[in-house]
C-alpha cells in the first residue's frame, strides 16, 4: 500500500507524523492505531476509514480539518479514541455537508455524523477547534471529553444527562473540560447530576 511508503508501518499500527500529508491515506485493512499528527490534512471523507473494523484509534491531532463528512466515522465498530485537536473543526463544518443554522438542524446532523453507533469510544478530544457546540448524542461509552478551548457559549440541560431519567448515573463519563470556552457552566444546574465529577470550566 502507498501508505506504507510514505509512513511507518510496524505491526498493525500506521505512523504518518510530520509526513506532509494533505489527505488521510489509504490504511491496510488490519490497522488497529493510525498516528498522522502534525500534517496538513483539510477533511476527512467518508470513504477514509470506510472498512477498518479493527481501528481503534484515530490521531489527527494538529492538522487543518475544517471538513468532516457526516459518515467519515461511521461503522467503526472497535474505535476507542477519536483524536482531533489542534484543527479547525466548527460545530457546523464538523457535522455536517450543507448550510445549516438552527439548533434543530444541528442535532439532526450530529446525529447523523453517528458518534453515538461508535459502541467502543472512549476519549473524544476536540480540543483547540472553532466548536461552538457540543456534539451529541454522547456514547454511553465515552471516559473522556476534551473539548477545552473553543467558542462554545451554550449547552442543552440533556447532552450528558436525561433529565427525564433523575436515577441516571453516567459513571465513564468522567473527564469532561470545557475550560477556554466563554461558557458560564452555573446557568446549567440540571446538567450535570449524573456524571461522577464536574466538568472543569468557568462556573
Ligand atoms: C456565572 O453565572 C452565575 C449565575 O448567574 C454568576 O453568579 C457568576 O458570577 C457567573 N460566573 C462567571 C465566571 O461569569
Amino acid at each position: 500500500l502507498p501508505s506504507c511508503q510514505l509512513c511507518l508501518c510496524l505491526g498493525t499500527s500506521v505512523y504518518c507524523d510530520d509526513a506532509g500529508l494533505e489527505r488521510v491515506p489509504a490504511l491496510p485493512a488490519d490497522t488497529t492505531y493510525l498516528y498522522a499528527r502534525f500534517n496538513r490534512i483539510g477533511a476527512v471523507r467518508s470513504g477514509d476509514f470506510s472498512g477498518l473494523e479493527k481501528l481503534k484509534r484515530i490521531d489527527l491531532s494538529s492538522n487543518s480539518i475544517s471538513w468532516a463528512d457526516a459518515d467519515a466515522f461511521r461503522r467503526l465498530p472497535s474505535l476507542q479514541e477519536l483524536l482531533l485537536p489542534e484543527n479547525l473543526l466548527t460545530a457546523r463544518r464538523f457535522i455536517s455537508k450543507g448550510f445549516l443554522s438552527v439548533g434543530v438542524h444541528l442535532r439532526g446532523f450530529i446525529s447523523a455524523l453517528s458518534l453515538q453507533d461508535l459502541k467502543q469510544l472512549q476519549f473524544l478530544h476536540l480540543s483547540d477547534n472553532q466548536l461552538d457546540f457540543i456534539p451529541v448524542p454522547l456514547p454511553e461509552s465515552l471516559r473522556s471529553l476534551h473539548l477545552q478551548n473553543n467558542k462554545i457559549q451554550t449547552m442543552h440541560e440533556d447532552t450528558f444527562c436525561d433529565s427525564q431519567e433523575q436515577g441516571q448515573i453516567r459513571q465513564a463519563l468522567e473527564d469532561i473540560r470545557l475550560d477556554g470556552n466563554p461558557i458560564n457552566l452555573s446557568l446549567f444546574p440540571n446538567a450535570f447530576f449524573c456524571l461522577p465529577r464536574l466538568p472543569t470550566g468557568r462556573f
